[in-house]
C-alpha cells in the first residue's frame, strides 16, 4: 500500500509585491493530508486562505518552500516541471470549487459541469447526471447560471470539479451563500466523497462546516495558528 501523503506541504511563502511594499500573504505553512481526509482552512479575511489553496492546487507557485502532491514533489524540488507537468497534475488530480463560482453565463448547468473535461477528453454526459444527481440539480441542467440561485450555483460549481474524478477536491468557501440545511448538505456530501478516498481541502467562514473536518487549521497573517 502507498502510504505516501497526498498532500506535503513544507514552509510554504508566498510573498506579492504592491509597488515598494511586500505582501507575505502566506507566511510558512506546513501540513499534510493523507487520502481521504478532511482538512478545513479557516481564518480572517486577508490572512492568505485562498493564497495557500491556490499553492496547494498548483496555480499559483510558492515564493518559496516546498509541495508534493499526488507522491510528486512540484514545487521545491530538484527540477522544476514544465507548465506541461502542471497542466496534467492540475486536471488529473485536482478538482477546484472557486470562491467566485466562474460558471460560463451563457453554458447551461450540464455543459458547465462537462466544461473540465471537454478540453482534453470526450465529455462524459453520463458521468454529468451522476454529478448532478449526486448535487441534486438534474432539474436544473438545462438552465443558465443566471436563472439559478447562489446555492444552486455552488451546487453546480462542486458538481463541475468532481467531473473529472479528482483525488483532491480544493474548494474556497464551498458553502459560501447556503443556509444552513444546505450547508449541512454539502456537508454529507464532502464527507461521502472522503470515504471514497478523496481528499478535502477547503476554506469556510462556516464553523459547523469546519467543525466536521478531520483537521482544522487556523491561519493568521500567513500562518497556521492551531
Ligand atoms: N495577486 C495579488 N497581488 C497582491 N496582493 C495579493 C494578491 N492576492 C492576494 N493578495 C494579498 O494577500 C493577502 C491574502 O489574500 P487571500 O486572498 O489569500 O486572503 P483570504 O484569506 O483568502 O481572504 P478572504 O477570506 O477575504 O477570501 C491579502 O492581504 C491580499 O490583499
Ligand atoms: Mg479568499
Amino acid at each position: 500500500m502507498n502510504t505516501a501523503k497526498v498532500i506535503s506541504a513544507r514552509d510554504l511563502v508566498k510573498v506579492y509585491r504592491r509597488g515598494s511594499e511586500e505582501v507575505r500573504a502566506v507566511d510558512g505553512v506546513s501540513f499534510e493530508a493523507g487520502a481521504g481526509e478532511m482538512v478545513a482552512i479557516i481564518g480572517p479575511s486577508g490572512s492568505g486562505k485562498t493564497t495557500l489553496l491556490n499553492m496547494i492546487g498548483c496555480l499559483d507557485n510558492p515564493s518559496s518552500g516546498s509541495l508534493s502532491v499526488g507522491g510528486r514533489q512540484v514545487f521545491g524540488g530538484q527540477k522544476e516541471l514544465s507548465e506541461r507537468e502542471l497542466t496534467v497534475i492540475r486536471r488529473e488530480l485536482f478538482g477546484y470549487v472557486f470562491q467566485k463560482f466562474y460558471l460560463i453565463p451563457t453554458l447551461t448547468v450540464e455543459e458547465n459541469i462537462l466544461l473540465p473535461g471537454a478540453f482534453y477528453r470526450a465529455p462524459a454526459a453520463r458521468q454529468a447526471r451522476d454529478v448532478m444527481a449526486l448535487l441534486g440539480i438534474e432539474q436544473r441542467r438545462s438552465h443558465l447560471p443566471g436563472q439559478l440561485s447562489g446555492g444552486e450555483m455552488q451546487r453546480v460549481a462542486v458538481a463541475r470539479a468532481l467531473i473529472n474524478n479528482p483525488k483532491v477536491l480544493l474548494a474556497d468557501e464551498p458553502t459560501g451563500s447556503l443556509d444552513s440545511r444546505r450547508t449541512g448538505e454539502i456537508k454529507e456530501i464532502l464527507r461521502g466523497l472522503t470515504k471514497q478516498g478523496i481528499t478535502v481541502v477547503m476554506v469556510t467562514h462556516n464553523l459547523e462546516l469546519a467543525r466536521s473536518a478531520d483537521r482544522l487549521l487556523e491561519i493568521r497573517d500567513g500562518k497556521i495558528h492551531a
